[in-house]
C-alpha cells in the first residue's frame, strides 16, 4: 500500500491515501436478450475499449434549476440559461475525474494508459477482458444470434462503493444490443431497443375527401382541430420563432403528398416545404415509398405546417440511411454540450457517428443548430429496454433544453398500458408473452418532457360535444414509470387520481406508490386524421398526430409572447399543472387505454393516466401564458 502511494506521487496524481471499499453492483442489464444465446466466455486477453462515463455535477439540483425558470411562481420564471452556463453547471468535477483515475491506477492500470476525453466527460482505457472483469467484478460472454451476428457483454457490473458516486455508467457492459442485425435497422419499427414507430395506422380504405365540420367523428381535418380547441391564430413573429419536428431516417415525407393535402386544406402552403436540418448524414429519402416509410413524416408535417402557417417548420431529419439513429442523435445536434460530453450516446441504442460502414456518414452532427423553441417527436421505445443510467443520462438533456427555453413534446404511445407492439411485462419487469404487468414508454416517462396522449370525437358526436379517450385503432399510451421519480409539479394531480379513483389492478401491475412519474400530461385528438399519403388520401390514428397538434398550439403561444417582447414558454409542465390552468383544459372523462389483457386505466374527472389534464382550449391557454412574465 505504501509503495503504491509512493508510485502515485511520482506519477503526479494524488497523495491521498487510497480508500478501499467493497464493490457494489452499479448496473444490471435491463432486458434479457431472449433471442440471443449465451456462448463462451470472452477471451481473457482480448482488448476492449472501456469507457467510464463520469458523473455530472449538480444533477441533484436539476429539477430545482429547471423549476426556477419554468415554475409560474418562481421569481426567475423565463430567465433561461445560456448553453455556456449549462456546460459550466454540469461538467464533471476534478474530484470525480481524480477519484476514478486513482481507482484504476491502484488497480494496476498505469496512468499513461488512461485518457480523459476533451470534455472530461469520459475516462477511457483499452483494457484486456481480464482487467475489465477484475475491475468490474463482471463476467463477459459472447452472445450469438441465430442470424450469425455476435456481440459481447456482461449481465451486471460492480464498482467500489466509494467510486459509485463519481460514475454514471460504464461501457461496453450491460447495454445489450437488441437489434438482431444492424442492416435491419432500415426497418426498425417497434423493434426492442430502437425507437419504435408510434406511427399512425392506416385504415383499410382510402377516403374520398368531402370532410365537413359535421363529420369530424369520421374524418379529422385542420378545420375540425381549430373548432375542437378554439384554435384560430395567425402568427406574426415567424421570423423570430422556431418550431422543430424530429423524424428518423428512413422515415421521410413526400413533397407531392404535402401539396395534395395543402391544395385541399391550406392552399397558401402549396409548394412550401419544411426547412431541412440534416443530422448525421440524414437525407429525406424518396426511394422507398409506402405507408411505413412516409406515414409518420407526412402526417407530422401536414398538420404542423397547416396549423401554424406561415410559420416555417424545421425538419430535424436524423440518421443516415445505413445506420439510422436514436434519440441521443438529435439531442447531439441541438445540444452541443451533450455532444462534447460525448453525451449519452450508446452504441447499442443510438446510431454512432462517424458511421464506419461503407457509405456511412463520416462526420457527427454536434450542436449544428440552436434548440428550436418547440420540438415535437412522435417516436418512442419501451422503458423496459433501457437501463436507469441510460434513461437518466438522456432525460437530463431534456431538462437542460428546458432550462435553455425549449418545450419538448413526445407522443405517449399507441398501445395503451402495453408497450410497443402490445408487449407487456412479467412480475420481474421482463417482456413476456401474455405478461400482465404494464409496460410504460421512454423517453415519454422522463419528467422533463411533455407527454401527449390521444383523444377522439366519439362516433356520432360533433366538435361541440366532449371528446373521449381514443379507442379506435389505437389506445392512448399512459401509466407510471418504473425508472423516474414523481416530479413535484404533478404530485397533487396524480395523488388525487390515485386516491379518488384508485384503479383496481392486482398488486404489482403498475407502480401505484404515488412516488413515480405518471403520464401523459395532456392530450389532443388522435383518430381519423385525413392525410395525403403516397399520392392518395388516407386516414391515420395515433398519438403521433396528437403531439404535433399540441406542439403547434405552444408554438403559436410563443409567437404571441415573442411579439409582446417576452421569452418563449420553455418547459410547460409546471405551468399547465398549476391552479391557474385548472380550467384551461377540456377534461376528458370517457374511455380508457386497454392493454395487457386489462381494460387499462379509465379517463376520469381531473388528471388521469389516459388523457392527462385533458385537451387544451387555445382561447384559454393563450391569455394565461401571456399573463406570465
Ligand atoms: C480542475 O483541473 C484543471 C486542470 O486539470 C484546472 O485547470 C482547474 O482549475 C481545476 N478545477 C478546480 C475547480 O480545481
Ligand atoms: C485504444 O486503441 C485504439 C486502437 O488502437 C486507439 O485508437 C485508441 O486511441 C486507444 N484508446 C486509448 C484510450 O488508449
Ligand atoms: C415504486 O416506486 C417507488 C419509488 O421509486 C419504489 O420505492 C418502489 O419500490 C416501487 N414499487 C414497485 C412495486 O416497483
Ligand atoms: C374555449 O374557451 C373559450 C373562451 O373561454 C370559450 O368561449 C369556448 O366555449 C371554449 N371551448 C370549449 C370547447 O370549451
Amino acid at each position: 500500500m505504501r509503495f503504491l502511494a509512493l508510485l502515485l506521487a511520482v506519477a503526479g496524481t494524488t497523495l491521498a491515501i487510497p480508500t478501499r471499499s467493497s464493490h457494489v453492483v452499479h448496473e444490471t442489464r435491463a432486458v434479457n436478450p431472449l433471442e440471443w444465446i449465451q456462448g463462451v466466455r470472452l477471451d481473457a486477453s482480448q482488448i476492449i475499449p472501456l469507457r467510464i462515463g463520469l458523473s455530472q455535477q449538480n444533477l441533484d439540483r436539476i429539477e430545482e434549476l429547471l423549476m426556477s425558470v419554468s415554475h409560474p411562481e418562481s421569481p426567475t420564471y423565463g430567465q433561461h440559461m445560456s448553453p455556456d452556463e449549462i456546460v459550466d453547471m454540469f461538467a464533471p468535477s476534478n474530484e470525480s475525474i481524480n477519484a476514478v483515475r486513482d481507482w484504476l491506477v491502484e488497480s494496476g492500470i498505469s496512468p499513461d494508459r488512461l485518457k480523459v476525453s476533451a470534455s472530461k466527460g469520459w475516462l477511457q482505457v483499452n483494457a484486456t477482458v481480464a482487467e475489465a472483469e477484475d475491475l468490474l467484478k463482471a463476467k463477459y460472454h459472447v452472445y450469438e444470434h441465430p442470424s450469425g451476428a455476435k456481440q459481447f457483454g456482461c449481465h451486471s457490473y460492480s464498482v467500489p462503493e466509494h467510486i459509485q458516486p463519481h460514475i454514471e455508467l460504464i461501457k461496453p457492459t450491460v447495454h445489450f444490443n437488441h437489434r438482431p442485425n444492424p442492416h435491419q435497422k432500415f426497418k426498425r419499427d417497434g423493434v426492442l431497443g430502437s425507437p419504435g414507430f408510434n406511427g399512425p395506422k392506416k385504415s383499410a380504405a382510402h377516403v374520398t375527401i368531402t370532410p365537413t365540420l359535421e363529420t369530424c367523428d369520421q374524418m379529422i381535418t385542420l378545420e375540425c382541430l381549430r373548432a375542437l380547441y378554439d384554435f384560430n391564430y395567425t402568427p406574426v413573429a415567424t421570423d423570430k420563432n422556431t418550431f422543430g419536428i424530429v423524424e428518423f431516417t428512413p422515415q421521410a415525407y413526400l413533397g407531392p403528398d404535402l401539396d395534395l393535402f395543402f391544395r385541399n386544406f391550406t392552399p397558401s402552403l402549396v409548394g412550401k416545404r419544411p426547412v431541412n436540418v440534416l443530422i448525421d448524414g440524414a437525407f429525406v429519402q424518396t426511394a422507398a415509398q409506402s405507408f411505413d416509410y412516409n406515414g409518420e413524416s407526412d402526417l407530422d408535417l401536414e398538420y404542423a405546417m397547416g396549423l401554424t402557417a406561415p410559420q416555417p417548420v424545421l425538419l430535424l431529419q436524423t440518421g443516415d440511411i445505413f445506420e439510422g439513429a436514436g434519440f441521443d442523435n438529435w439531442l447531439d445536434a441541438v445540444d452541443g454540450s451533450f455532444c462534447t460530453f460525448e453525451g449519452g450516446d450508446d452504441p447499442t441504442q443510438d446510431g454512432i457517428y462517424p458511421d464506419t460502414q461503407p457509405g456511412g456518414y463520416k462526420g457527427q452532427s454536434c450542436g449544428i443548430i440552436a434548440p428550436p423553441h418547440v420540438v415535437s417527436i412522435s417516436y418512442g421505445q419501451d422503458e423496459s429496454t433501457v437501463t436507469a443510467a441510460f434513461a437518466n443520462r438522456q432525460c437530463t438533456e431534456y431538462a437542460k433544453l428546458g432550462m435553455m427555453g425549449s418545450s419538448i413534446l413526445y407522443s405517449s404511445g399507441d398501445s395503451g398500458v402495453a408497450g410497443n407492439g402490445g408487449v407487456c411485462l412479467d412480475s420481474t419487469k421482463q417482456p413476456a408473452t401474455n405478461g400482465n404487468v404494464f409496460n410504460p414508454g421512454f423517453p415519454v416517462t422522463c419528467p422533463f418532457v411533455t407527454a401527449v396522449g390521444a383523444t377522439q370525437v366519439n362516433p356520432g358526436s360533433t366538435v361541440n360535444d366532449p371528446e373521449g379517450a381514443c379507442e379506435q385503432v389505437i389506445f392512448s399510451g399512459g401509466g407510471f414509470s418504473n425508472i423516474f421519480p414523481m416530479p413535484s409539479y404533478q404530485s397533487t394531480a396524480v395523488k388525487n387520481y390515485l386516491s379518488q379513483h384508485t384503479p383496481s389492478f392486482p398488486a404489482g401491475t403498475f407502480n401505484n406508490s404515488g412516488n413515480v412519474r405518471a403520464y401523459p400530461d395532456l392530450s389532443a385528438n388522435g383518430a381519423n386524421y385525413v392525410i395525403g399519403i403516397d399520392g392518395q388520401f388516407g386516414l391515420v390514428f395515433g398519438t403521433s398526430a396528437s403531439a404535433p397538434v399540441v406542439a403547434s398550439m405552444i408554438t403559436m403561444v410563443n409567437d404571441a409572447r415573442i411579439h409582446a417582447g417576452k421569452k418563449p414558454v420553455g418547459f410547460i409542465n409546471p405551468v399547465i399543472y398549476s391552479s391557474d390552468f385548472q380550467h384551461a383544459f377540456n377534461d376528458i372523462t370517457m374511455g380508457g387505454n386497454q392493454g395487457c389483457g386489462t381494460p387499462g386505466f379509465t379517463a376520469v374527472s381531473g388528471w388521469d393516466p389516459v388523457t392527462g389534464l385533458g385537451t387544451p382550449n387555445f382561447s384559454k391557454i393563450l391569455p394565461l401564458f401571456m399573463a406570465l412574465p
